[in-house]
């Protein structure tokens, strides 16, 4: 199981610290959100910011955009270090286009699905894709509850990637919790994102290692 950080819930005022407290714990990737106050309904913060985390990150950039129109910025985003860029099915009209523009520049390409988007409008374009995000909450913030609904929707998905896609993973995003993590294993994902559940616990290397566990 790969399990991503969501730096949203790090401490914006002392970074560096919450980025090294990620290097030396068994979490793989940092989870980085950015929102641009259009698609969502919150702004977080964009290139610059994300430059100072490649500086002292050990591991991949897991590079969620929460933007319309975020073929717009793809090279910028390579050239800041991400190495894993997702989409969301509801702000490209030209998913195919955007999948191989991330890949031609050398990252990992994804597609993001909101909670009221079915599996199914990914039937056509799987194949291109090296990971799929299930968002469960609505994206913008940090801290709320998950929706019950991704369970069943992880389980189609996996049905649509052993028929179409074998190597593709499944991430979930929103609500991830240390109560609800062995389910979603069970259901199918493969890539957990966690914000909350381990910046706001009273110890993060021990909650990751109790994920990792
Ligand atoms: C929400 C973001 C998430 C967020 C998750 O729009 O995409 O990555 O940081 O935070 P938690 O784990 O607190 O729900
Ligand atoms: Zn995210």
């Amino acid at each position: 199981m790969i399990l991503a950080p969501s730096l949203l819930s790090a401490d914006f005022g002392n970074l560096k610290k919450d980025i090294e407290l990620i290097n030396e714990s068994e979490a793989d990737w940092f989870h980085i959100d950015v929102m641009d106050g259009v698609f969502v309904p919150n702004i977080s913060f964009g290139q610059p910011v994300i430059k100072c985390i490649k500086k002292f990150a050990k591991k991949p950039l897991d590079v969620h955009l929460m933007i319309v129109d975020p073929d717009r910025y793809f090279e910028d985003f390579q050239k800041v270090g991400a190495d894993i860029i997702t989409v969301h099915y509801e702000a490209c009209n030209h998913l195919n286009r955007s999948l191989s523009s991330i890949k031609s520049l050398g990252m990992k390409a994804g597609v993001v699905l909101n909670p009221h988007t079915p599996v199914n409008a990914l039937e056509d374009i799987i194949q291109e894709c090296d990971l799929v995000l299930l968002m469960s909450v609505n994206p913008g913030f940090g801290g709320q509850s998950f929706i019950d609904n991704t369970y069943s929707k992880i389980r189609q998905l996996k049905e649509l990637i052993i028929r179409k896609s074998p190597n593709c993973l499944i991430e979930i995003d929103g609500g991830v919790s240390l109560q609800n993590f062995k389910k979603l294993i069970d259901s199918g994902a493969d890539c957990l994102v966690a914000g909350n559940a381990i910046f706001a616990s009273e110890n993060p290397i021990k909650t990751i290692k109790e994920f990792k566990s």
